[in-house]
């Protein structure tokens, strides 16, 4: 296993290029480090995975990537080529399609008119050409293996799985080359993750580069070529997969220390006891070994 050391600047031999690389990026919102020199290869045809806890950098670092923010440290290359991006629009411009979790899409409007939205076909005098559009989505949602029915149905109605597959393809239809996704699987049940998780390998499989961020090892070890783990804003762990098990991933994931004091601790709680509510006096309830305030009402 290797650190962010071992694949800094440039690539091994025999790697495919960089789509989009940052080396040593650092983000700093006043004294606050968000990101300090965080090095990552995003390649074609690769799913990099980014995984962290609560407030580890993971959203900052697609901000940055997605156009809306700009690195403090560092250097980002796109194509090779040095890149700060202005907007979110030149980020999309670059290829980088960006999917937040709730965001995604518009939740009034159709199918048709959020897989169009702001790539609208027209015709003359810029009426909109609302038949190839609902044909079009259409035939790239089945090409997909995504059957939503009825392309008029607002977005609102659609499962959260249904919602990031739509947002997956589309990113591909209009010729993203990096699509990045922010915990797309985080509100999810199982079978719906199932679902996104598949759409992540066909976004791959089309050769695009995808960024998967996420909480969970098991999502990401499902289907990740590469895995970086941030913590407080420094990249902890970035390996290939032939690199590491899951339950090393997991492990890292969980910062094996903290995870073996918080077992010591849960277990001085007696997990597995069951409280028989008449022994329980109102105003009783205290949490005494845990590091949380007791509840009093
Ligand atoms: N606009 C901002 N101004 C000041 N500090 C910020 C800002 N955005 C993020 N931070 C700080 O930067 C750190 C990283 O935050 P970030 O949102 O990137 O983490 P995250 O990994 O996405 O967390 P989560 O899993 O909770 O979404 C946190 O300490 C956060 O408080
Ligand atoms: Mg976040």
């Amino acid at each position: 296993m290797s650190t962010a050391v071992a694949h800094e600047h440039g690539q091994a031999a025999g790697d495919q290029p960089a789509l989009l690389q940052l080396v040593d990026v650092g983000k700093s919102y006043g004294n606050v480090h968000a990101l300090r020199g965080v090095s990552l290869h995003v390649r074609q045809g690769e799913v990099t995975c980014v995984l962290g806890d609560n407030g580890a950098g993971k959203s900052t670092l697609i901000k940055i990537m997605a156009g809306l923010h700009k690195h403090t440290d560092g250097v980002m290359t796109i194509g090779g080529q040095e890149t700060v991006f202005g907007s979110p629009r030149e980020a999309q411009a670059a290829g980088i399609a960006t999917v937040y979790q709730h965001l995604a899409l518009a939740p009034l409007m159709s199918v048709w008119r959020n897989f169009f939205l702001g790539n609208e076909i027209t015709r003359g005098f810029g009426t909109m050409d609302i038949a190839s559009m609902k044909r079009i989505a259409d035939e790239e949602l089945r090409k997909m293996g995504i059957e939503i029915g009825d392309l008029d149905r607002p977005v609102g109605g659609l499962s959260g799985g249904q919602r990031q597959c739509i947002a997956i393809a589309r990113a591909i239809y209009f010729g993203a080359k990096v699509i990045i996704l922010d915990e797309p699987t985080a509100a999810l049940g199982v079978k719906q993750s199932g679902v996104v998780l598949k759409y992540i390998i066909k976004a791959r499989d089309a050769g695009l580069g995808v960024i998967f961020i996420t909480h969970n090892p098991h999502h990401a070890f499902l289907v990740g070529n590469h895995f970086v783990i941030l913590k407080l804003g420094r990249v902890v762990l970035d390996a290939h997969r032939d690199e590491l098990t899951l339950d090393e991933l997991t492990g890292q994931m969980a910062g094996g220390q903290e995870l073996e004091e918080l077992s010591h601790e849960l277990r001085s709680a007696d997990p597995g006891k069951v409280v028989d509510a008449h022994t329980v006096e109102h105003g009783e309830i205290e949490a005494p070994t845990l590091d949380h305030p007791a509840v009093k009402p």
